[in-house]
């Protein structure tokens, strides 16, 4: 496997998936392309559509998938484009499709994306390098109240507002250029080298990205969209890697499998229709001990699917 990404949960996307030949399968965040040359390779008799709106994924992923290339199309796009570059393709419904969330290995790793408060580096967490909004403008230009916020809404961080006061005050004296810069203003509130400083900084750089990307705003749209233009008996598959992720796909699951509820002057006629899904796991799955031995990147993963119906 690819030094890029180790795919995660693979055979379990693919059980899920279970792609059929001739059917039409959309990877809407390719990456390195592990998930979808799994998925070629167990039906190599599909046509695969990879999105990721990192150009170098989809480099990656070209040489990943090259031995299937006349069966794969990729796109340079968010997948909050699903439907509009599919409609372009002509392509009205599809068979399976799957999305794993967040970033790659090779993303976290690479310095200067700034994602990793492990590595001084710019402040960017930009996962689309032509977008404009880097970690740096947000760090330096919102106010304390629009910083404490992030941090609460998007990591969940209970010392928020003492961290964005405490920003604030840095930057007066000079900006913060560094990933560096940043991870010595959480260290001077949450304390150094304690596990709980350390989930500090993780929820930190983890809100600070959210927003960066609008990784939440999309998502619930974009997964409303698969839904809506999945074949009955396609699937659709989600990994997510927190609890804010996970939460917007199980909402979203749960209403298409339920129906909207009608307005409560219509109650009595129940929902207003039978619910467009199925789904297949009640409960998210894990990874097995032995994947996250091998892999800690699976740890925190989610997987829920369902079923057109
Ligand atoms: C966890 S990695 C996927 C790894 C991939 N499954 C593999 O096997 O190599 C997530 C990828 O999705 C991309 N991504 C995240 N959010 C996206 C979005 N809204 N639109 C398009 N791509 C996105 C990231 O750039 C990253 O390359």
């Amino acid at each position: 496997m690819s030094k890029y990404h180790t795919p995660v949960m693979l055979q379990q996307c693919i059980n899920f998936i279970a792609p059929k030949p001739g059917g039409i399968y959309v990877d809407a965040t390719i990456g390195g392309g592990g998930h979808s040359l799994g998925l070629l390779q167990s039906c190599p008799d599909i046509h695969l559509i990879g999105f990721d709106q990192d150009a170098e994924a989809l480099q990656e992923a070209q040489q990943t998938l090259f031995p299937y290339q006349d069966r794969v199309e990729l796109i340079q796009a968010n997948f909050s484009r699903l439907r509009t570059e599919l409609a372009f393709r002509q392509i009205k419904t599809i068979n399976g499709i799957l999305f794993d969330l967040g970033v790659s290995s090779h993303q976290l790793e690479t310095t200067e994306r700034g994602f990793s408060f492990e590595l001084d580096a710019p402040l960017d967490m930009r996962m689309d390098q032509d977008s404009e909004l880097t970690a740096e403008t947000v760090l330096n230009e919102l106010s304390q109240r629009e910083l404490t916020k992030i941090f609460r809404d998007y990591g969940e961080e209970l010392n928020a507002s003492r961290i964005a006061t405490k920003i604030v005050r840095v930057r007066e004296k000079h900006p913060l250029k560094t990933t560096g810069d940043l991870v010595k203003v959480i260290e001077s509130v949450a304390g150094k080298g304690t596990k709980a400083s350390l989930k500090t900084k993780v929820r930190i750089f983890q809100a600070l990205r959210i927003y960066i990307n609008n990784e939440l705003e999309i998502l619930e749209q974009a997964l409303k969209d698969a839904i809506n233009i999945l074949q009955p008996g396609g699937r659709i598959v989600v990994l997510s890697y927190h609890s804010l992720e996970d939460r917007i796909v199980k909402n979203v699951f749960r209403t298409a499998a339920e129906g909207e509820k009608m307005p409560s002057e219509l109650s009595y006629l129940g929902n207003n229709n039978k619910g467009k899904l199925q789904l297949l796991t009640r409960k998210p799955l894990l990874a097995e001990a032995e994947e996250i031995k091998n892999n800690p990147h699976s740890r925190s993963a989610k997987l829920r699917a369902a079923e057109k119906i």
